[in-house]
């Protein structure tokens, strides 16, 4: 299996409900696709409050915790399942910053976004919470574990 060669990771890369709003979704999964990684899981979900209280459980203490909540569970988010060397720190860097009025220039965040509060995208911060959060958010079933026929640019 691909995931277990060396520096293979996942991570969970999920699309905010202001991504899916503004018609980003393209625009978002063809950077991760152009950047070379394999896409293992996707979907369209409408998030359940439990599941988005979940996700963030680490952040539960912090003032804009309820805010997140209700925005996370706003509309529809698209949750993908990403494959590759180095996937979760290169995925963090083709986010940017938090606060997207500090992401550079050429990240999703940077070219998409104004506001930390409705900052488009999600990516795990750690290959642990890569796993945790794709556990959490796909079944078995849901995820395709493949290698593409002739891509030797994916490893
Ligand atoms: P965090 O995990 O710190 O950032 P990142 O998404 O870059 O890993 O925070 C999770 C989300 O919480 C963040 O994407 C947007 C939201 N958030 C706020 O709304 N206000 C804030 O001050 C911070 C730090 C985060």
């Amino acid at each position: 299996l691909v995931a277990a060669m060396e520096g293979v990771e996942e991570t969970y890369i999920m699309i905010k409900p202001d991504g899916v709003q503004r018609g980003l979704v393209g625009e978002i999964i063809s950077r991760f696709e152009k950047k070379g990684f394999l896409l293992k899981g996707l979907k369209l979900f409408q998030c359940p409050k439990e599941l988005a209280e979940e996700h963030y459980k680490d952040l539960k203490d912090k003032s804009f915790y309820p805010k997140l909540i209700d925005y996370i569970t706003s509309g529809p988010v698209v949750c993908m399942a990403w494959e590759g060397v180095g996937v979760v720190a290169s995925s963090r860097k083709l986010i940017g910053a938090t606060n997207p009025l500090q992401a550079e220039p050429g990240t999703i965040r940077g070219d998409l976004a104004v506001q930390t509060g409705r900052n488009v995208v999600h990516g795990s911060d750690s290959p642990e919470n890569g796993h945790r959060e794709i556990d959490l958010w796909f079944k078995e079933g849901e995820l395709c574990h493949w290698v593409p026929a002739q891509a030797p640019w994916l490893r």
